[in-house]
Order: C-alpha cells, then structure tokens, then sequence
C-alpha cells in the first residue's frame, strides 16, 4: 500500500470518495460500508482473482474488474450494483452451486446467494450433469477433506504456503474440470508434509475443510451451531499470545477458530492451538 496519507479521489455508485493510495477497489468499497461478496478474498491472504464474484463494473474498462486485487485509480469511476455486474455476480454463484454442494457454506455466501435470486438448477439436472460429488476423505483424527464442497477457491493452498504456514502439503492438481486441491501425489494426509495447523480449515469459505468433530457430530444430527457459544481466550501452549476462539456446544469444545483481526496470529495457529484443546476438558 502507497503512502497513507496520500488519497485517491474516485467515485462509487455516484458518490465522490477519498482512499488512501493502494487501496483496492474492494477496500473503498468497505470504507464506505458498500457491501461487496467475496469467495477467493481474505483479509489474511493475498488476493488470487480466482472466483471472480467481487466483479465491478468500471468506466472504460470492456471487462468487470476484480474489486478485491484492483487498485483504486485517480478519477476511476466505479459501479457496484449494475446490471452487469448483478447478472456476472449470480451467474458465478450458479456456477458454482451446480457442481459444487454449498449447504455448509457460510452464512454470508448464503445470504448473498439470496440476494442475487440464484438458481442452480437452471444449469441443469444435478443428476445429469457434471459435479465434483465424491465421498469425504477422512484420513485422520483431526480434519476431514470433504472436496465434493470445494469451489476451487485456493485460500487453503495459500494458508497452507505463503501466507501462513510455509508448509506446502496442498497444492492444485489437475486440469479443467479435473481441477482440484491435493497432497503431493495424492497421499493421504498422514503421509503428507501436513504438520495439521488447521489454518486451511480456517479460511475454507464453504465447510470442504472441517474439524473431524464436526464432521462426525454433523453424521450423527448433533451438530447445532446456533446453540454454540463462543469465547476468546490467549493460547496457554506458549509465549506467542495467539488468540483463541473456543466454540462450546453443551459444555465441549467441538472446534477452534482464531479472530483474523487480532496482530498476533491473524487468524491462523499451530497445532497445539488448533488441536489441543482436549487438554482443556479432559
Ligand atoms: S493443516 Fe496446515 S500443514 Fe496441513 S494442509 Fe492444512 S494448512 Fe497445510
Ligand atoms: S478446500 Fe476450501 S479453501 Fe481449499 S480450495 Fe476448496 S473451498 Fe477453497
Ligand atoms: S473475491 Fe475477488 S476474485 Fe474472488
């Protein structure tokens, strides 16, 4: 990002805005409490340009633009809620939803999921056409990979390498339609180099990625998120100070998150963060 103190003058939805130099499109949009949905995007990765659900519509571009990787420009002038840019917006979610189960997505790509009307079915027959159903791959105490939920949004990869653990366990595989995340060679993940941070399951936008927990607790019908309280606390395992969200369903822990905005972790963990908390109940 520019010089902070430098500020960008473009206009959104007919409203004239000042944003800091480097900011994207994605950040005035939020600074001026326009809401815009993302999949492939997070506040603690850098930006892939993959799902293309953030699109605007910008004056004298032939193309929507990616609000979430485009820097703002002097004069630019920038429509949210065009035409355009709704029907763009819910036909990658069509798209999406044909091939893809969604049902544990998160609340906010259900919401805007409603917003825009969206439709699977007009791709056609789910029994007739092309999905990525597969069954869950449950390999492990810890976390389950449950890909026939994957939207091919890349933010475990990332979490996985660069922007967080470095580790590189995961990685996209295949071409096409035949894309898809996987360890090297297709191990299973025991034998990979996974060192289960679990800071893919952190940024997984739509449950692909789960806690084994709430894994089994979902097969058995016991899983029930709106009776879950949530409670911040500082990791115990070490002297990093990582921040801990402990979700509590009658009195267990069933999973841990990790707040994106706290500076210490930015929302991802070890292993002992993520996984240890069985010391805490037992
Ligand atoms: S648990 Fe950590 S190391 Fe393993 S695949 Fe996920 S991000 Fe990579
Ligand atoms: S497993 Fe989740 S985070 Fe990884 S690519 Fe699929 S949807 Fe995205
Ligand atoms: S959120 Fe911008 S391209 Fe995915």
């Amino acid at each position: 990002m520019g010089d902070p103190r430098s500020l960008v003058e473009l206009t959104i939805d007919g409203n004239v805005v000042k944003v800091p130099e480097g900011s994207t499109i994605l950040d005035a949009c939020r600074r001026e409490d326009i809401d815009t949905p993302t999949l492939c995007w997070a506040s603690n990765l850098t930006p892939v340009n993959v799902c293309r659900v953030c699109v605007v519509e910008v004056e004298g571009s032939r193309v929507l633009v990616p609000s979430c990787s485009r820097p703002v420009e002097p004069g630019m002038v920038v429509s949210t809620d065009s035409e355009r840019v709704r029907t763009s917006r819910k036909m990658v979610y069509e798209l999406l939803a044909s091939s893809v189960e969604m049902d544990r997505a998160d609340a906010s790509v259900h919401a805007w999921m409603d917003h825009y009307g969206v439709r699977p079915d007009r791709m056609g027959d789910r029994d007739e056409i092309a999905t990525v159903a597969q069954p869950p791959k449950v390999q492990d105490d810890l976390y389950v990979r449950d890909y026939e939920r994957c939207i091919l949004c890349y933010k475990c990869v990332e979490a996985c390498g660069d922007d967080a653990q470095h580790t590189y366990a995961i990685a996209t595989a295949g071409r096409g339609f035949a894309a898809h995340i996987s360890t090297e060679s297709d191990v299973a993940l025991p034998d990979s180099a996974c060192v289960y941070c679990g800071n893919c399951i952190g940024v997984c936008p739509t449950g692909a990625l789960v806690f084994r927990t709430e894994f089994d607790m979902r097969a058995e019908g016991t899983w029930d998120e709106d009776s879950q309280e949530v409670t911040t606390t500082v990791c115990a395992f070490c002297g990093v100070g990582c921040n801990l969200e402990l979700h509590v369903q009658d009195n267990v822990i069933v999973k841990v998150t990790s707040p994106v905005d706290h500076p210490t972790a930015s929302g991802h963990l070890c292993i002992k963060g993520r996984f240890g908390w069985q010391h805490a109940q037992s």
